[in-house]
């Protein structure tokens, strides 16, 4: 993804790490024409990520980062000749903690905060050239943390292929109870028969993987 401006100057390493703040530190201060362009990159990277995975709204952006404790890992390339010397952001990864309320393997709630993987896209003509598992690989050295210890919102295709490929998360916890009838409470005053037996809700769009309800630290 390239820009109008030079994205050296915005991202110095090659993984650059920005949470609400944007990006800490005095090269930012007082520079306002910076961070409304490394705003413009969020937002243009927000929006490329929910074309690819055909939502109707991003759930990246400059403004939804201020607000919210996440942290956006962001990869710049610009070696060899692919770019003709020029960086361009290739990508970028969304992280966050988030109280779940998830089920076990034996149905049972369980509470959890665990570090969730939000939101992840690398541009479309670099897909499948090993630059989601460069980000990734970082993001889980950087917060000392295994694959199978966090949550996955709503995981596309992709992402789960990319999962069970790079690091074997495969078996799934599933999160809907099967379909037990649920009687509604007995003062209702609507006769059984026409309200009838109703299928327990979904209980979130998070997707956890076996092994992760053994992180003590998490799981409470
Ligand atoms: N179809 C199926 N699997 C794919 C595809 C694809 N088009 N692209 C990547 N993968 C998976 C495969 O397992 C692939 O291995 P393979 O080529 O041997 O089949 C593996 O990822 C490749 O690994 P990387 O090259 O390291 O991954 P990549 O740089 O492509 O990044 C990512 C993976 C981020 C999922 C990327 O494909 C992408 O941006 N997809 C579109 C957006 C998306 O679906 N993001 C996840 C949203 S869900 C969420 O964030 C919680």
């Amino acid at each position: 993804m390239e820009f109008p401006f030079d994205v050296n100057h915005l991202f110095s390493e090659r993984i650059s790490v920005l949470d609400h703040n944007f990006v800490a530190g005095p090269k930012f201060l007082g520079r306002a024409d910076l961070q409304t362009h490394i705003a413009t990159v969020i937002d243009d990277l927000g929006r490329a990520s929910a074309k690819a995975q055909t939502l109707s709204a991003p759930v990246t952006s400059a403004s939804k980062l201020q607000s919210q404790k996440h942290q956006l890992y962001v990869l710049k390339d610009g070696e060899g000749s692919r770019n003709r010397g020029r960086e361009v952001v290739v990508g970028f990864l969304k992280v966050g903690y988030k109280k779940l309320f998830l089920l076990d393997r034996h149905g049972v709630h369980v509470e959890a905060e665990p570090l969730c993987v939000l939101d992840f896209y690398i541009v479309e003509s670099l897909q499948r050239h090993g630059f989601g598992l460069e980000l990734f690989g970082f993001m889980l050295q950087h917060k000392n943390l295994e694959p199978v210890l966090m949550a996955y919102d709503r995981p596309s295709p992709r992402l789960l292929s990319f999962l069970a490929k790079h690091y074997c998360l495969m078996q799934s916890v599933p999160q809907v109870r099967p379909a037990a009838p649920v009687f509604p409470p007995a003062h209702n005053s609507l006769p059984l028969a026409s309200v009838g037996p109703l299928l327990r809700p979904v209980v979130n769009n998070f997707v956890v993987f076996d092994g992760f309800f053994l992180n003590k630290a998490a799981v409470q």
